[in-house]
């Protein structure tokens, strides 16, 4: 049996090897075409995401903020040991895995404050770049795993989909995952 096989596979093996080798190519060719320039484009869309009000208002030193106005938390609630709060006043106790309709409190799995490493506000826009891609701050990320995280993060998700009363993320998710990407494969450019 082997021996009828092995003739011809070697008589497609060239061609096999030869497309590998002209797809291996051109995805060379494509990152090389992704310029510092491109990834610094890419990068003003993606800030403009990651500072508006659905981000930032988590994104935080130590205390939450509410709303497109960003105002302090109401209810007061503070960061805690581990990001969910203190006492009586953990995340969980208001915040449930779904937007909540009627109480507008909104709502994902596992609702909590960013780390205090993740912090975004009052950035710049360069100190942002330079935070999110700094892997002693982002919880050890690649800037590969950065984009995963926020392709499928459902903290990340909420901010299409935040509730009655709040406005969503504006630009489609796909396109800010899409900017992200460009972002990444031009070596994650950030502004002087
Ligand atoms: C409810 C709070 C909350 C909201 C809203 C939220 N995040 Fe986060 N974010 C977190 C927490 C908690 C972590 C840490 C999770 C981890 O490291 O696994 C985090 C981590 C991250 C990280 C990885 C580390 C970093 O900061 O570089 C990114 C990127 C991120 N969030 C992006 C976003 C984006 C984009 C949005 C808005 C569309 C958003 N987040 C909204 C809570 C939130
Ligand atoms: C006593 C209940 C309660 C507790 C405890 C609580 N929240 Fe909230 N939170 C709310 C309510 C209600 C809203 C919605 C307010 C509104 O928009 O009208 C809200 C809104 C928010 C928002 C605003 C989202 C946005 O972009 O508008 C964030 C962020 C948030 N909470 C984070 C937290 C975090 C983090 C914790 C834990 C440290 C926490 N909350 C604890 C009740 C609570």
């Amino acid at each position: 049996m082997a021996s009828m096989i092995q003739p011809k596979a070697r008589r497609y093996l060239p061609g096999l090897l030869l497309t590998a080798v002209l797809l291996m190519v051109s995805a060379t060719a494509a990152q090389a075409q992704t310029s510092t320039a491109d990834s610094l484009a890419a990068w003003q869309k993606v800030s403009s995401v990651l500072t508006h009000p659905r981000c930032l208002n988590c994104h935080q030193p130590n205390v939450p903020k509410q709303g497109d106005n960003r105002q302090i938390h109401v209810p007061l609630v503070v960061r805690g040991p581990a990001g969910h709060g203190v006492g009586a006043m953990t995340c969980g106790s208001c915040h449930n895995a779904s937007n909540n309709p009627t109480s507008r409190t909104p709502g994902a799995p596992h609702w909590h404050l960013a780390p205090a490493s993740m912090n975004w506000e009052g950035l710049s826009d360069r100190e942002l770049c330079l935070m999110l891609k700094d892997p002693k701050r982002n919880g050890k990320r690649t800037p590969e795993a950065l984009v995963t995280h926020m392709a499928n993060d459902g903290l990340v998700l909420w901010g299409w989909e935040a509730g009655a009363g709040r406005e969503s993320v504006p630009m489609p998710h796909k396109e800010f995952v899409d900017h992200l990407k460009v972002w990444v494969a031009g070596g994650t450019a950030c502004p002087k």
